[in-house]
């Protein structure tokens, strides 16, 4: 299965026809056009149906997980049921299956990696945010373990390791996603791990049990030599 991976596309109406343009032979190179979220700039609905529109004539199927852009305005549940309807799959903590490769996926979160992962202690706040975090790695475990494919495919928005962050300020490390999905990862197994969310880091790395890990954030496609807004993928 060949899988079209971008992310990050922060689609607000006025880029209606570049978006248009630049995924218009996606169909040509692909079976599954996979988008690792920050889908919308605000998470306005007024943005995901022009979008919606886009994604629908590309006429392959569509799997995609939500950012943290998508949640800027509460609406994200809107969001879901409007691109559920459109035929599109959300990944939320759940499963897919499709020509006989898995697709498991959710948000993801922030946290940090390593040695550096935020830890419940102390105040309160502190293991709210933790909480969250926590949370969302148990969400993709639950996606994971509900596949029975023998290929298994990540999506998450945040990223599960530190390399593919590389290129952001190292301040902003911890805000850009969280190794505890990155433990899940290593636990289940997979073959492929998509992430967005970092615009500047590194395209390529892996898991430290060896799974590939791809950051697909459109600026950073943009930025390679050819410039492309998806990246292809063989699984
Ligand atoms: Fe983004
Ligand atoms: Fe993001």
């Amino acid at each position: 299965m060949r899988i079209a991976a971008s992310a990050d596309l922060h689609f607000s109406p006025q880029s209606y026809a570049k978006l248009k343009d630049q995924f218009e032979r996606v169909r040509d190179d692909a079976d599954v056009l996979v988008l690792a979220g920050d889908l919308t700039n605000y998470g306005q609905p007024d943005e995901m149906e022009p979008l919606l529109n886009v994604l629908v004539r590309l006429r392959l199927p569509v799997v995609v997980v939500l950012g943290n852009h998508d949640y800027e305005s509460g609406k994200e549940q809107e969001l879901c049921r409007m691109m559920n309807g459109a035929g599109i799959k959300v990944l939320d903590g759940s499963g897919y299956e499709r020509d006989g490769v898995g697709f498991a996926g959710t948000k993801g979160f922030v946290g940090g990696f390593g040695r550096g992962v935020l830890t419940a202690f102390g105040e309160r706040e502190i293991k709210d945010f933790v909480r969250a975090s926590v949370d969302e790695a148990m969400k993709l475990e639950r996606g994971m373990s509900q596949l029975r494919t023998e290929k298994r495919v990540i999506v998450v928005h945040y990223s599960p390791i530190a390399e593919t962050v590389q290129g952001e300020a190292p301040e902003i490390f911890p805000f850009m996603g969280t190794s505890r999905l990155a433990e899940v990862i290593d636990r289940h197994g997979a073959d492929l791990v998509v992430h967005g969310h970092a615009h500047h880091g590194k395209p390529d790395g892996h898991t430290s049990g060896g799974v590939p890990v791809h950051n697909v954030a459109i600026s950073l496609l943009q930025a390679q030599n050819p410039p492309q807004v998806y990246r292809i993928f063989d699984v």
